[in-house]
């Protein structure tokens, strides 16, 4: 049977491009469009890499138009919340200018269906735990908002126009490949599993816990860290729900526990066999003290598990980060 076409904006990327390893075990053919400014050229294995950006509309309509994609995931963004303080004017260029472009190139394509990566910043900070869809949407810095406004577009698009939707509101995405063809690799990097990894290895003199006296069971900050190949699964199970004709919606991706900070760093000492130096720092201003998801929403519509524990997060991203030959 022929593979499906599907154009994956920012598909060279982190989780893009584990999505593209689980669309390709599904029977897509996944499409990267990336400008590769934070993504991997190493990363784009399953299908076809195009480089571009998403603000060039020529060169979008030129790739809808020869490859016929079925349908697009948007992971294309600039993501790094310390950054968009600084400069909220690319994050607005990028994320807003950017993903509209896209849209209106979909539209002009006839392409019918659009998975949106979005994330639990955009509902600031928590008013009840674990948050569910319908929690209210209040971001507090500009990465949040622009990932907010374009949630608004899409739903004035699933009104106006043909161009149905499922928006994934990522919580804390973390672990690789079982294989570690790929991983995560952002630069400059500010996950903790990474930066607590590093560490561990003696690339970074010390981990920093930003805050030891939140009202939490340690003291420190408790987030929902869900395998990437969890939200892999999710996305390929978003398309096909589209593709049957499913109605637009924006669903959280978390496994529904939290996992404190303390809690997080004895697993990596544990999978990385290393206790590692840790040093602890005042709060950082708009943390919130706790990001857990309510997952019931994922199940019920897209029949999605999260089947990875903290152990295979930790024990997958160790393996990536001590054999692939990729990292520096
Ligand atoms: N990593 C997380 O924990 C997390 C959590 C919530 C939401 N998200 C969202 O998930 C998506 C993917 O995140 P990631 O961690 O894989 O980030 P990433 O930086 O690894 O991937 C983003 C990709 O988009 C590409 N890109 C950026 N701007 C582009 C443009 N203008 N044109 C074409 N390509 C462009 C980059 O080169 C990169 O390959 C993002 O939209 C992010 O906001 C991530």
């Amino acid at each position: 049977m022929p593979e499906i076409p599907v154009l994956v904006a920012g598909g060279a990327g982190y989780i893009g491009s584990h999505t593209c390893l689980a669309l390709a075990q599904a029977g897509f053919r996944p499409i990267v469009y990336d400008n590769l400014s934070n993504g991997h050229r190493e990363f784009s294995k399953w299908g076809p890499l195009v480089e571009g950006d998403i603000r060039d509309r020529a060169r979008l309509d030129e790739v809808l138009n020869h490859y016929k994609p079925v349908a697009i995931l948007h992971f294309a963004a600039l993501i790094e919340v310390g950054e968009s303080v600084r400069d909220p004017v690319a994050f607005y260029e990028n994320n807003v200018v950017g993903s509209l472009s896209l849209l209106s190139a979909a539209q002009a394509a006839h392409v019918r269906a659009i998975v949106f990566s979005s994330t639990c910043a955009t509902y600031g900070l928590p008013e009840m735990i674990p948050m569910s869809e319908n929690h209210p949407q209040a971001p507090i810095n500009p990465y949040g908002r622009t990932k907010w406004v374009i949630e608004q577009a899409l739903r004035d698009y699933d009104s106006y126009t043909e161009l149905r939707h499922v928006t994934l509101r990522y919580f804390n995405a973390a672990g690789a490949d079982f294989e570690a063809r790929i991983g995560e690799w952002h630069t400059p990097e500010t996950h903790a599993i990474p930066l607590a990894i590093e560490t561990a290895l003696g690339r970074r003199e010390t981990f920093q816990v930003f805050g030891t006296d939140y009202d939490t069971r340690d003291g420190t900050c408790v987030r929902d860290y869900v395998h990437v190949l969890d939200l892999a699964d999710a996305h390929v199970r978003a398309l096909q729900y589209l593709l049957d004709g499913g109605a637009s919606r924006s669903i959280n991706l978390g496994t529904g526990t939290g996992t404190t900070v303390n809690e997080l760093l004895r697993t990596i000492a544990t999978a990385s066999g290393r206790p590692f130096p840790i040093v602890e720092r005042e709060r950082r201003p708009g943390d919130s003290p706790v990001l857990v998801a309510n997952n019931e929403m994922a199940r019920e519509v897209l029949g999605w598990t999260p089947r990875y524990s903290l152990e295979d997060i930790t024990r997958s991203a160790w393996q990536w980060h001590t054999s692939s030959n990729l990292l520096g």
